[in-house]
């Protein structure tokens, strides 16, 4: 039987421990952290997701700022919200939520945020400084794994990492930071994809697994070996009528059969979904620091 990687848990120490930093930060008179979202158009669920994030701001005593602008705002008319933004001094850091309208280039307005207060992590400039191994704000799905890994002191050195997608926000740049000469890395790292050939192979030989595919219950218990650590990124809604709301959340692993062979695993939900929030909120709390 594994040990559960109580996501939640781990997400809500980390946002008493940013609220008793800013009692502390408002009792010297320094600056409160303030982050701003851009929400463009009106996607449901990009709605949920940026209003959990204004939620944890009020929570932990940050300050907050929602723009919402119309779907069919143009790149033109973004990128100058965008401005605003960069050159607000009041603002620490900010998000534009994804996804965007199609008629408008995701990478452009990324690149016109300014590295500083792109508390995504998401700017070319951030991304080549986490590549580096150099300080800067990292992603919140990748930057809430590590941070699952060091509060369960998870021993990562020489481990065998396999890596189960490879997307910009998740795979990649996992890959790249649990190879890096620090805790949590150090691991012997595998970064597989839809072209990878012996993947149940490589997941045989896997100390860790991190998976995020967006295919329910893919990882099953004959792909892994005794003792292997799972992270499991996956959350896709199936329908279930037997639900209020008429769905429930799957993740990437076969929970109940891989849960009996793994040393530790994350449950979907309330594993690594829920350190997406704390990861924004602790970048936040570094921009207010760096810019100040
Ligand atoms: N959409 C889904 N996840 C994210 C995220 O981490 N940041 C932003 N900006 N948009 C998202």
């Amino acid at each position: 039987m594994a040990i559960i990687l109580d996501g939640k848990k781990v997400s809500l120490d980390i946002q008493d421990e940013l609220k008793e930093e800013v009692i502390r930060r408002k009792e010297k008179g320094k600056k409160i952290p303030h982050l701003a979202a851009i929400l463009v158009g009106d996607d449901g669920a990009s709605i949920t997701y940026v209003n959990a994030k204004v939620k944890a701001c009020e929570r932990i005593g940050f300050k907050s700022t929602l723009v919402k602008l119309p779907e069919i705002t143009t790149e033109k008319e973004l990128v100058a919200e965008i401005q605003k933004l960069n050159e607000d001094i009041k603002i620490d850091g900010f998000i534009v939520q994804l996804p965007l309208p199609k008629h408008i280039n995701e990478q452009k307005i990324i690149q016109s945020i300014n590295p500083k207060k792109d508390v995504d992590g998401f700017h070319p400039q951030n991304v080549g400084r986490m590549a580096l191994g150099l300080k800067t704000f990292l992603p919140a799905t990748p930057n809430g794994i590590l941070e699952i890994i060091k509060r369960y002191k998870i021993d990562t050195v020489g481990k065998h990492c396999v890596v189960i997608g490879r997307s910009h926000i998740v795979g990649s740049p996992m890959s790249i930071l649990m190879g890096q000469n620090y805790y949590p890395g150090n691991a012997t790292v595998t970064l597989t994809h839809s072209r990878t050939k012996n993947l149940k192979e490589l997941c045989l030989q896997a100390d860790i697994i991190i998976i995020a595919l967006g295919k329910p219950e893919f990882l099953t218990a004959d792909m892994v070996k005794d003792d292997v650590v799972i992270i499991d990124v996956g959350i896709t809604r199936i329908p279930d009528e037997s639900k209020k709301n008429g769905y429930r959340l799957v993740g990437d692993v076969k929970f109940d059969e891989v849960e009996k062979k793994a040393s530790y695993i994350t449950p979907v939900p309330g594993g690594v979904g829920p350190m997406t929030i704390s990861s924004l909120l602790m970048n936040t709390m570094n921009a207010t620091k760096l810019n100040k």
